[in-house]
Parts: C-alpha cells; structure tokens; sequence
C-alpha cells in the first residue's frame, strides 16, 4: 500500500514536513509506503476553470508539477495534505495545486473510495479555518477522511520548532496509526465489500 503526502510548505525541512516525518515512522512500522511531494516552493499558477480538463485527465498547464502530481495521487491508496497556515488558510501555492489537481481528478471522481487525511501547522491561531479547507478537498472528492484525538494542527514558528509541541506531535501520530488501520481495513476488504455503485452526478446550478 502507498501513501502519498502532499506538503504545502515552501520549506521543505519545516513544521508541515516534521509531521510527515512522525507520520512516516508510523507508516513504515505498517509496511505502507510513504512519498513526500514538496509543492510550496514551486511556481503553480491557479485553475482558470476553462474545463480543458474535462475528458483528458490532466490539466491545460504541463510546464509544472500538477500533472505528474495527479499521477502519483491517483495511483496511490491513501492521500495526506498537509500546509502551513498563512493568514488563517492554506499556503496559496498549496491552494493553487489542490484546485487544479482535485479538479481534474473530480471530474471522473478518481480519487473516489481513497483515505484522506490532513494536518496543518501555524504559529498561534486560524488553524481550524486552514484545516477545514484542507479537509473540503478530501470529502468531496469522495475519500474517508480520517480524524485524530484532537484537531490535528500543529504549533511552531521557525523550521522544526513543531517537534516541541508534544500534543500536536501526539496527534499527529495518531492520526498515522488511525490511517494505516483504515487503509490495512479497506485493503482486507477489497475483494469482498466493493464500494457503492456511482451514482451519476446530477447538477443543479443556483440560477432560478
Ligand atoms: C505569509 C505567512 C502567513 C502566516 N500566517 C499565519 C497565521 O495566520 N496564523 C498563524 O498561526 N501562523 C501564521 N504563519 C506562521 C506559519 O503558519 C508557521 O510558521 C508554520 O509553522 C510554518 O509551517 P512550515 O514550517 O511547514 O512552513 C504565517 C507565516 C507566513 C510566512
């Protein structure tokens, strides 16, 4: 089984990426296989929403990370989102990433009957907002999202300094060892409980 965590952070030895390494040591202990895609200090422009991808499977734009992201995130069991928080949300390049990812990938619900999971990391407060975001992206996307025993948001300033914040880091893990039970229970169950039949999406834009 493969996880695929995406950080958000421009820093790749920051808050976001020590508790992807807790999670990993989870993982490992499993036997589930971990990959970190490091997105925050790329350059990802915004979905334009010009439907392009509606058909092909990948975005318009080939000259960064998105497309190849979206390979991997499909090819995985498990997807982990994980971003700093600026200004009580998300990072905007982690913003600009997971609208142009989820959206190709939700036109075919591909992510569908995935486990998700996310985590952020601020210096004080807005967390709860930055994780609500996060979390929007797994559960419409159809996927288990998976909780912890408490919010899972993480408290640090400078790189690293998240390790000190020993009840984040305690969720943090747990929310890893709830994970690898979801993933270990759907892979027991792949060949005798099929996910439910896709209903056909029925759209009804507000313009009455
Ligand atoms: C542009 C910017 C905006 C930020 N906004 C917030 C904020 O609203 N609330 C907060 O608690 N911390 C805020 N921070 C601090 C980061 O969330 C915090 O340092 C976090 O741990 C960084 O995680 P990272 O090391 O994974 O990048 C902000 C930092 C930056 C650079």
């Amino acid at each position: 089984m493969k996880v695929v965590a995406i950080n958000g952070s421009p820093r790749v030895n920051g808050n976001t990426a020590a508790a992807f390494s807790v999670m990993k040591s989870v993982f490992d202990s499993h036997g589930i296989e971990i990959e970190i895609i490091n997105v925050g200090a790329n350059v990802i422009r915004g979905c334009i929403g010009c439907e392009s991808c509606v058909g092909k499977g990948k975005c318009v734009f080939n000259n960064d990370i998105v497309n190849a992201a979206i390979d991997k995130m499909r090819a995985a069991d498990g997807i982990i989102l994980g971003s700093p928080v600026y200004f009580s949300g998300i990072a905007g390049t982690m913003k600009s990433f997971l609208d142009r990812a989820f959206f190709v990938a939700t036109r075919e619900r591909e992510f569908r009957g995935k486990v998700g999971a996310a985590i952020v990391s601020a210096r004080r407060s807005g967390g709860s907002a930055a994780l609500d975001c996060l979390n929007h992206y797994i559960v419409y996307s159809e996927m288990t999202l998976v909780g912890s025993s408490y919010w899972p948001i993480i408290h640090g300033w400078d790189a690293g300094e998240a390790v000190k914040d020993t009840e984040g880091m305690d969720t943090v893990k747990m929310l890893a060892e709830n994970m690898a039970w979801v993933l270990m229970q759907r892979d027991a169950m792949k060949d005798n409980l099929p996910y439910p039949n896709m209903e056909k999406r029925r759209k009804l834009n507000f313009i009455r």
